[in-house]
């Protein structure tokens, strides 16, 4: 506790960039810190002495300088970066509120750079040709590759001439399906150097969500591979590729190639399916390419990729990221979140098929020329101890995941954890869904061995990169919270009427002005971007979650608002899973609602009425089950199906959503007014059957 005290004291005695922002002064120099009754992790004095940022005084003067003079305060960070020619006059120009017009964000326009230049082409330069790119772990243990920054830079260069010489130009769109193999990052890169936008879609969704995503961005070429085994599970992906190919084609949209790169280990040539003047083996004519290719010089606000996810309708959203403030704002909070330093070994576990995997795995990382870990296969094969193993073999010092990961491994037991060493990892963090306190203390004891601080990093698709989390040697971290704000990051709290609230509170959660990584549109479709993100509260950026202060300034997150599921972490949203199931010929109607899960955070809870006459039978259920893994994919699979002879309904036909929830999740005291139904026995119906 000495130690604690000491911290402690330093802080209170540093009235230092305290004053601009009031609501962060509480924690940072208030007596309430010395509080009992408040969980506080403090970080060791050792690690704290070593961090960018050591303590809440440095944050403070760097936070005050970032929301006085953001344009300042991130160009002095991007003159790090290499850019052919420096961006025009105004750093950054915005508007943000829907009443005065568009909403606009720019950030370093005029300003010419390229994301791969300086995530390989500048480390090389720079004496780290030689320093471990990526380290690839397959799915067996024995199977392991990496790639030097050099050998990484060759690579990028053999596939971006490949992309070139088969017409894909700055602009054109790649839909890359591929597992966790080094071909996946090299694609990105290789599309980054060119000037072409990548779109990258998770190789766990199915024939049909990748056909509709074909269809919205028009692909000139798809990269995949033929299968990978992710556990015992062999998956053939190319099989799922060729019936989205086929199927868009009829459609009107027809994609000129496939490249296909020969997973071995999961699947040989001979056993894949093939069409001939469409498909193209990866190894057959990719290496043939020179090792070098120049590089396409874009404009910061030059998109730079879509990634879709998630809303509350049907159709998912092509969320956009340019390249410049993107590039630099990954870098940034990379760089500070993890306390980055040259001699880090980094493991993220996430698919960079979703967006922690696209500024966490491949782009932060490697502005910062960072040794990554890609892992091709899941955490608990052959068995719970693999990623203890992982770490220990590469002694990773930074180890980043989501909580479903923290809580499954937590119920397999401690000694799959203490079996193993760990004595490497520094610093901890955590992603994608509230972690929940218990999951959180398991987290730093266990695997951490009560040393290393957990990063609890907030943020989304739509941010780019951590926009709430805790700097890890600056302050005292509360099991639960992601803490404050990153550097030019204003989160608010607004109340159901959009007006900001102060102090201890709890609300929805916007952002008051931009952000480097913030993304500019959805793809195609501005008006849904404005009408999502900034009609709701005129004048914020709304995020879909709900959020609480407390009365140190700590930020809650207390999950999604809208019509937003989050099952292990993956956003899926309610209207697409109810599309799925009515899609099936004797489902008639759906609801669905989230339901808190032991392991998931939420599973899939989804009521349904059938076709008239159509008994619901088990075989019926597997079906139903079934029509959502088809449409979506294996993650979106509802958890339960209940079956229900009739919805609970306003008079005007509404579905009374907020009455299911209850339902679900057995809260049946709080039910709440359900005399505005149209018909109010359907409920006790439904409870009725909830029980059976
Ligand atoms: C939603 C964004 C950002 C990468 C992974 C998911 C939830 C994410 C946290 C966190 C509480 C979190 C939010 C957010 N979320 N991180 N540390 N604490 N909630 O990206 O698919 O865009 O989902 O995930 O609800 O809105 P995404």
């Amino acid at each position: 506790t000495t130690n604690h005290l000491r911290h402690l004291e330093s802080m209170a005695t540093h009235p230092s960039g305290a004053g601009k922002i009031p609501r962060l002064n509480a924690v940072i120099l208030g007596e309430s810190l010395a509080s009992e009754e408040d969980d506080l992790v403090f970080p060791s004095h050792d690690f704290s002495q070593q961090a960018h940022v050591p303590s809440p005084q440095k944050y403070l003067e760097m936070y005050n300088r970032s929301i006085v003079d953001p344009g300042g305060f991130w160009s002095d960070i991007a003159a790090e970066f290499y850019w052919k020619e420096k961006w025009g006059q105004q750093v950054y120009s915005e508007n943000l509120d829907v009443t005065k017009g568009n909403i606009k964000i720019e950030w370093f326009k005029g300003g010419i750079t390229n994301i791969c230049y300086n995530c390989l082409d500048k480390n090389i330069e720079s004496g780290n040709g030689d320093k471990v790119a990526l380290h690839w772990e397959g799915n067996e243990p024995d199977v392991d590759g990496s790639l030097t920054y050099r050998q990484l830079f060759e690579r990028v260069c053999q596939l971006a001439n490949f992309l070139k010489d088969n017409g894909v130009k700055k602009d054109d769109t790649v839909i890359i399906y591929l597992p966790m193999l080094m071909e996946l990052p090299i694609t990105m890169l290789a599309c980054a150097r060119i000037g072409a936008v990548h779109s990258v879609v998770f190789a766990g969704y199915s024939a049909e969500s990748l056909l509709q995503r074909i269809m919205d961005c028009k692909p000139k070429i798809v990269v995949t591979c033929n299968a990978v085994k992710r556990g015992k599970k062999v998956l053939n992906l190319k099989e799922i590729v060729d019936a989205a190919l086929s199927e868009s084609s009829q459609n009107g949209i027809s994609v000129d190639s496939c490249l296909t790169y020969e997973n071995e280990s999961a699947m040989k040539k001979e056993d894949t399916k093939w069409q001939k003047g469409r498909d193209i083996w990866w190894q057959d004519v990719v290496p043939k390419y020179p090792t070098t290719c120049d590089v396409v010089w874009v404009d910061a606000e030059d998109p730079l990729f879509l990634l879709y996810t998630s809303g509350s309708t049907g159709k998912p959203k092509g969320v956009l990221h340019t390249t410049g403030g993107y590039m630099i704002y990954t870098a940034t909070t990379f760089k500070y979140a993890f306390d980055y330093k040259e001699s880090d070994i980094y493991w993220c576990t996430a698919d960079c098929g979703w967006i922690t995997g696209h500024s966490y795995v491949t782009y932060g990382p490697l502005l910062n020329g960072a040794t990554v870990i890609l892992y091709e296969g899941v955490p608990n094969y052959p068995d719970s101890g693999r990623c203890w193993e992982i770490v220990d073999k590469y002694k990773v010092t930074i180890f980043y995941t989501a909580p479903t990961l923290v809580r499954s491994l937590m119920r397999d037991g401690n000694e799959y954890v203490t079996r193993y060493s760990r004595k490497s990892l520094r610093v901890l963090g955590s992603v994608g869904e509230p972690i929940n306190p218990s999951a959180w203390r398991w987290f730093f004891n266990v695997v951490g061995d009560s040393r290393c601080p957990i990063s609890d990093t907030w943020w989304q698709t739509e941010t780019g990169g951590f926009m709430i989390t805790p700097l890890p040697g600056a302050w005292p971290q509360k099991p639960g919270s992601a803490t404050f704000p990153f550097f030019g990051v204003e989160p608010v709290i607004v109340d159901e009427k959009g007006k900001e609230i102060e102090g201890e509170c709890s609300g929805y959660l916007c952002v008051k002005s931009s952000w480097p990584g913030a993304f500019r549109t959805l793809y195609g479709d501005h008006d849904r971007y404005e009408t999502t993100y900034f009609k709701p509260f005129p004048g914020y950026y709304f995020s879909g979650d709900g959020c609480s202060r407390d009365k140190n300034g700590y930020h809650w997150l207390t999950g999604r608002v809208d019509d937003v599921i989050n099952v292990s972490g993956h956003r899926i949203g309610t209207a697409e899973v109810e599309s799925a199931l009515v899609s099936h010929p004797q489902c008639a109607e759906a609801a669905v609602v989230g339901v808190e899960h032991e392991v998931k955070g939420q599973g899939i809870y989804a009521f349904v009425t059938l076709v008239e006459g159509v008994p619901y039978t088990e075989d019926l259920r597997k079906s139903l089950v079934l029509v959502v893994r088809n449409q979506i994919g294996a993650f979106a699979a509802p958890d339960r199906i209940h079956w229900a002879p009739s919805l609970p309904k306003t008079r005007s036909g509404k579905i009374m959503r907020r009455i299911l929830r209850k339902i679900a999740s057995r809260q049946l005291d709080e039910l709440g007014d359900i005399s505005t139904l149209a018909d109010p026995s359907v409920v006790d119906q439904l409870i009725a059957l909830a029980h059976s």
